[in-house]
């Protein structure tokens, strides 16, 4: 079916800020949008999002941020060289890379080639008359993936009111998708009254819709969310875990890691340590981004005395780069990858990591961006792709839910087993 209109436009993400949108029209009037995310803790290796910079006129008001400069390059660059091609996404794909063989998309913009990839992606599903996830994996049982929830946010998602980024749940004691989200949003509830009843200010929530309430140590982070847990009845460690996002990268300064809000500053050894001792003094099963981007050396020694089966997970790190991810695996920096598709700029590329990362054994976690939208595709492709796990951000938000919901759906609708990689 030949593609007969494609449009890029402004919108905006759930920070309120300029995003692109790009809009595939088919022979039969069909039309597909597809809305990219954007981060707040982005890591140096990702593909280019290309943002205005200053500018006059009425997207002054966005200060900088807005994006008129990749919207035109789907309207001027992209369109000529799709229109009238049988949809087809590993087509237009190789469209984009011959427009731009820049390694991350500096010229175009990456945030003007996943939306067209995606969008593309959407269009050739329904030529199909798929759905997006049935588009990637066609046949047999679907694996609903364990999800990563946040409860407590920090760092660059919550003015720095706590160092960290994150402080996460993983419902591993679930026996279905449903139950982890009942339990997770329970918890999220607790967590907050809890706040309130230790005087704290729960009505600030952050970018991914968790609690941003300040903490000055990752210790207190822990325990309150520990507390949070018993307060609904379930058990720490056996029915629901712990994960954090360090983001260690966002702190890490002339060599040192600098935690702020704890008044202590770490070199790489003694950083390390730091990290081993959280891991054996709370039930974490994932640690995330917990060295900065750059340190291999930090990353690998932690690898080689990790002190239990842990998930170390690398998004700045890894920045769902092949070439990154197959440095992780020859240097064993790492044993699990975070999968953002805007850190890559194509929806197949960002296909070929997570099976890059499978045949390695390393885990598979499909992620939500701080700025997202209330697009649901994530859901599929994590679905699709039998990644394993997904991390959205909290149980609040529109941006958020739209991709829990689509989940929910999922395993009502389609044949399907909820994974346990944790078990
Ligand atoms: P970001 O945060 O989208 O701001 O990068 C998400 C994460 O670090 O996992
Ligand atoms: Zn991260």
């Amino acid at each position: 079916m030949k593609i007969v209109d494609l449009l890029g436009y402004q919108v905006l993400d759930s920070r309120g800020r300029p995003t692109v949108a790009a809009r595939i029209t088919l022979a039969d009037g069909s039309s597909h949008v597809a809305k990219v995310p954007s981060g707040a803790s982005t890591g140096q290796h990702e593909a280019a999002e290309l943002r205005d910079g200053k500018i006059t006129g009425t997207n002054s008001y966005y200060s900088g941020l807005s994006v008129t400069n990749a919207v035109s390059n789907i309207n001027n660059k992209i369109k000529p060289v799709i229109i009238g091609l049988d949809i087809n996404l590993n087509q237009v794909d190789s469209k984009l890379i011959e427009l731009d063989s820049s390694e991350r998309f500096t010229n175009i913009g990456a945030n003007s080639t996943l939306a067209v990839s995606l969008a593309s992606s959407l269009a050739h599903a329904h030529s199909q008359q798929k759905s997006l996830v049935r588009f990637f994996q066609p046949n047999g049982k679907l694996m609903i993936p364990m999800p990563m929830i946040n409860i407590l946010s920090g760092g660059a998602h919550a003015n720095r009111g706590m160092d960290i980024q994150d402080v996460l749940i993983i419902p591993i004691g679930a026996k279905s998708f449903s139950e982890a989200i009942a339990w997770a949003a329970g918890i999220r509830e607790a967590a907050a009254k809890l706040g309130q009843a230790k005087g704290m200010l729960t009505h600030l929530v952050a970018d991914e819709g968790g609690l941003g309430i300040a903490f000055n140590s990752v210790n207190a982070a822990c325990e309150f969310v520990i507390e949070a847990i018993g307060s609904v009845g379930l058990k720490v460690g056996q029915e629901v875990s712990l994960a954090l996002d360090i983001a260690a990268t966002q702190f890490f300064s002339e060599n040192n890691y600098v935690l702020a809000s704890a008044n202590k500053s770490y070199s790489g050894k003694e950083f390390v340590q730091f990290i081993v001792n959280l891991v054996n003094d709370f039930p974490i099963v994932s640690i995330e981004d917990p060295f900065a981007e750059d340190d291999w050396q930090s990353w690998i020694d932690f690898n080689q005395i990790a002190p239990k089966p842990i998930q170390i997970l690398g998004d700045d790190l890894l920045t769902t780069n092949l070439s990154r991810l197959e440095r992780a695996i020859l240097d064993k920096a790492a044993n699990a990858i975070l999968i953002k598709p805007n850190q890559n700029g194509l929806v197949t590329n960002t296909e070929h990591v997570v099976r890059k990362a499978k045949e390695a054994r390393f885990r598979t976690v499909v992620s939500a961006r701080s700025g997202e939208t209330e697009d649901s595709w994530l859901a599929d492709l994590a679905v699709g792709w039998g990644a394993g796990q997904i991390k959205v951000g909290s149980t609040h938000g529109s941006e958020r839910t739209s991709k829990w919901n689509r989940l929910l759906e999922l395993e009502l609708i389609e044949d399907c087993e909820f994974v346990n990689p944790f078990a």
